[in-house]
């Protein structure tokens, strides 16, 4: 690769950055490709590293990979991506439309649940969370309050999953369609529950717990085992134990 073409890819990414999702490192290029993220543009500061790594763990892609990464020079990559991922590669690509989202989230009979978190507060749990529903097979993630949960630190804690679920934020007026199951500590005890398909799972926010006007719509209240004086869990592992609980994606043959 001549500096010219460096130059130029660093300036493409430039432009293109404000506006796209930051796919940082080797795990999230990878789960965003597979569930069919556009990627627009892949850097490496070591592109051999890169289809190695292709050929090692993710034999799939190498051929894309082989097409798409583009080598640029350590420091231009730092520049880039200051914090960037060890396996120094960074991809930019187009966030999932509203519209792919919606007519998912709306479509029923649903398959899997959605889940719905109540004005969450931390980037990392939401994250966690897309990752979760990802790997459960969950139709999707639908946040209220004003985080965005394409936030760049949600979509580096999801580990490129966002493309595998539908990621939203509405309002609490604008829920998708299907009965109502509030994780509360004050619900009855989820082992006599059955979460239904159809369901939204929903969790209150790390600080105040889930909203009254979310337990007010609440079709069922229902609370995860906990011994006495524990007061609550952190909100991802309770998102774990619901979805746990519901069942995840069919058992392979
Ligand atoms: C960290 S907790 C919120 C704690 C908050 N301080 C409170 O007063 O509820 C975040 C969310 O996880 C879910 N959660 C945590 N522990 C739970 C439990 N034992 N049973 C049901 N849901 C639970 C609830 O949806 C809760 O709103």
């Amino acid at each position: 690769m001549t500096e010219d073409v460096a130059e130029a890819v660093v300036r493409q990414w430039r432009e293109a950055a404000p506006s796209a999702v930051l796919l940082d490192g080797f795990h999230a290029l990878k789960h965003a490709l597979r569930f069919g993220a556009e990627v627009r543009l892949t850097v490496a500061s070591d592109r051999k590293a890169v289809l190695a790594l292709a050929r090692e763990l993710a034999d799939d892609l190498s051929d894309v990979l082989a097409e798409s990464v583009v080598e640029i020079p350590a420091h231009a990559l730092r520049e880039l991506v200051p914090r960037a991922h060890t396996t120094a590669v960074a991809a930019l690509a187009v966030r999932r439309g509203a519209r792919a989202n919606a007519d998912r989230l709306v479509r029923l009979p649903r398959p899997a649940p959605v889940v719905v978190l109540d004005n969450p507060r931390n980037l990392g749990n939401v994250g966690a969370v897309v990752r979760l529903a990802a790997g459960f097979g969950a139709t999707g993630v639908v946040t209220t309050g004003d985080m965005d949960p394409w936030h760049p630190n949600v979509v580096r804690a999801g580990a490129g999953l966002h493309y595998a679920t539908a990621v939203e934020r509405r309002s609490l007026d604008a829920l998708p369609p299907g009965p109502l199951y509030v994780l509360d500590p004050e619900g009855e005890d989820i082992r006599s529950v059955k979460i239904p398909d159809d369901a939204l799972v929903a969790f209150g926010s790390e600080r105040h717990g889930i909203s009254p006007e979310l337990r007010a719509r609440a079709t069922r209240l229902v609370a995860l085992p906990m011994r006495p004086q524990v007061s609550s869990y952190n909100l991802a592992t309770s998102v774990a134990m619901a979805l746990f609980h519901w069942g995840g994606p069919p058992r392979p043959a």
